[in-house]
């Protein structure tokens, strides 16, 4: 698959904009949906559970937009160490199970290294609400 140089970009400029004074590891994450690109960075909390990954935000703000489904993902974590790829720079699983809601199985995940990873490798069995 394909690079997409300009998504990849876009989450690298986000990233500049993270708010990581606790861990230090700034992240950010651009989000293609309905022809569309929004990014987003993680922003961190002095309560640290209260902290949101920047996969979260840029999904978020494309939904909050009116954007219906995305198309494709960059995430790019400037501060991982090139040696600890790929597990430094996927998605943490509730960033896995928060695409599920928005994208296909094969939506693409287009990683800082240049690796291009599909949800459905990361998150096989998403959860899904059926109530009876
Ligand atoms: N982080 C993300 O933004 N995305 C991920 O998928 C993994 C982790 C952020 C959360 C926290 O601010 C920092 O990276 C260290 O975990």
């Amino acid at each position: 698959m394909s690079k997409d140089d300009e998504l990849l970009s876009q989450a690298k400029a986000a990233a500049a904009r993270a708010y990581a004074p606790y861990s230090q590891f700034r992240v950010g994450a651009a989000v293609r949906a309905g022809g569309q690109v929004y990014s987003g960075c993680n922003v961190e909390n002095a309560s640290y559970g209260l902290s949101i990954c920047a996969e979260r935000v840029a999904i978020f703000t494309a939904i909050a937009a009116g954007a219906k489904r995305i198309d494709g993902i960059a995430l790019i974590c400037v501060d991982a160490k090139p040696s600890a790829a790929p597990a430094g720079e996927v998605p943490c699983g509730a960033c896995r199970q928060v695409i599920a809601e928005f994208a296909a199985p094969d939506v693409p995940i287009y990683l800082g290294s240049g690796r291009v990873m599909l949800l459905k490798d990361l998150l096989p069995n998403p959860f899904a609400l059926s109530a009876s």
